[in-house]
């Protein structure tokens, strides 16, 4: 796993200064790199019976239309405000300065399905705790949140269900 550590590039002061971003995009432009962190992350729910991905704007597409193609199963999109075009249900969450918010379309799961969440950063936890809650309002059943990399500084995980989280890389 190391070698898939090591191709994510870190970029100082990014978005603002005192920032360490982790820049993912040196692992998706390479092909080797990007089978393999889809076939590690998918063999994980092979047999787990999975219904639906959902995927979370932007990065969070990339990896959930991989991971869906893989299972073979659908992909619904949790984007930010006012893209989505049917009727939505919106979720707004705390930023360190201010707020954000999601939305996902009401009608995105039958009731019960089987969900797996996708992103690729698991950081503050924020986001994804938005999108846990959606997937809950709107009755579908949330097997795991599944992400490239987490930073266990942050302690994100501690703001998602309990043994629902799963991190290819921790930093
Ligand atoms: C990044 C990342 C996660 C989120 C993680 O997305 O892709 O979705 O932040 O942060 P958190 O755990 O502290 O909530 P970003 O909001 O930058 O959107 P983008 O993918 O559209 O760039």
């Amino acid at each position: 796993m190391d070698d898939l550590k090591k191709i994510i590039r870190d970029i100082p002061d990014f978005p603002k200064k005192g920032i360490i971003f982790k820049d993912i995009t040196t692992l998706l432009a390479d092909g080797a790199s990007f089978h393999r962190m889809i076939d590690l992350i998918a063999h994980r729910y092979l047999d787990r019976k999975i219904d639906k991905i959902v995927g979370v704007e932007a990065r969070g597409f990339l990896l959930g239309s991989a991971l869906a193609y893989k299972l073979g199963v659908g992909i619904v999109l949790v984007r930010k405000p006012g893209k989505l075009p049917y009727k939505t249900r919106k979720k707004t969450y705390d930023l360190e300065y201010g707020s954000d918010s999601l939305e996902i379309h009401e009608d995105a799961f039958c009731p019960g399905e089987r969900v797996l969440i996708a992103d690729d950063l698991l950081a503050t936890g924020g986001t994804v705790a938005a999108v846990v809650e959606l997937v809950s309002e709107l009755g579908a059943e949330l097997v795991e949140c599944a992400f490239l990399a987490e930073l266990d500084f942050l302690r994100g995980r501690e703001r998602l269900p309990q043994d629902k989280v799963y991190s290819l890389l921790h930093f």
